[in-house]
């Protein structure tokens, strides 16, 4: 059955001297999620936001939010960003080991929030088998973590293709999300694929008006996503 996209505007590339309007207008331009990036510094290069911002920051909408953690230590972050109001953690498989992995799904669904387990481009997908059957979302990047605006890697799609078989193989149906370059060209490759949620960060802040440029990317998704559907009689 035909389930649209999701776009998850990523707020790293959104006026941080005006958050609020910049979230308003996602919002009511239908956004699914707010993706918020947090970078230690330390797994990625880059040092972004993190605990104060999304304590305010959920309070201020009712748009998800969709926490997106670059950091080197997930177990130790994990609870505060839950009781900070995230709707829905990432953490990153190169982060932890494969005890650990399982340890932070439990630990984030234990407090009734949705866990989503991410690899990097060069990341091959099977190290996500311990936690694949129990995930709510997979991330796949589609640029090496650690700042907005770069180019996505061609051949992402294809991984998102691998994850979606992998993940039915283990009786689940995750929702796959794709962050890194995504915007009207490259959002069809990637929902053709079986992405559900596509974040977004200059492809919608950098544009002049970003509820029409987060519909262009919804629309240009969608469409290829039907026409995938359609292709496979479903
Ligand atoms: C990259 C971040 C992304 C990034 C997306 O490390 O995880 O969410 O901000 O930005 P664009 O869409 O501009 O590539
Ligand atoms: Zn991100």
């Amino acid at each position: 059955m035909f389930q649209p996209v999701k776009i998850a505007p990523s707020i790293l590339s959104a006026n941080f001297m005006n958050l609020e309007a910049d979230i308003d207008r996602i919002a009511k331009a239908g956004a699914g999620y707010v993706h918020v990036d947090v970078m230690d510094g330390h797994f990625v290069p880059n040092l972004t936001m993190g605990v104060p911002l999304l304590k305010q920051l959920s309070k201020a909408t009712d748009v998800p939010m969709d926490v997106h953690l670059m950091i080197s230590n997930p177990l130790v972050q994990i609870p505060w960003f839950i009781a900070a109001g995230a709707d829905i953690i990432t953490f990153h498989a190169e982060a932890v080991t494969e005890e650990e992995m399982v340890e932070a799904v439990r630990l984030i669904h234990e407090a009734g929030v949705k866990a989503a387990v991410s690899v990097k481009p060069k990341t091959p997908v099977e190290v996500l088998r311990p936690v694949i059957a129990d995930v709510d979302m997979v991330l796949v990047m589609s640029v090496e973590p650690g700042f907005s605006g770069q180019s996505y890697i061609e051949g992402s799609d294809v991984k998102v293709a691998q994850v979606v078989a992998m993940a039915r193989e283990a009786g689940n149906e995750p929702l796959i999300q794709v962050d890194g370059g995504i915007g009207v060209k490259t959002a069809p490759l990637v929902a053709a694929a079986g992405a559900d949620v596509l974040v977004c960060g200059n492809a919608v802040f950098a544009a002049e008006d970003p509820a029409a440029a987060l519909r262009a990317v919804e629309d240009a998704a969608n469409e290829a996503r039907l026409a995938a559907l359609a292709k496979q009689g479903a």
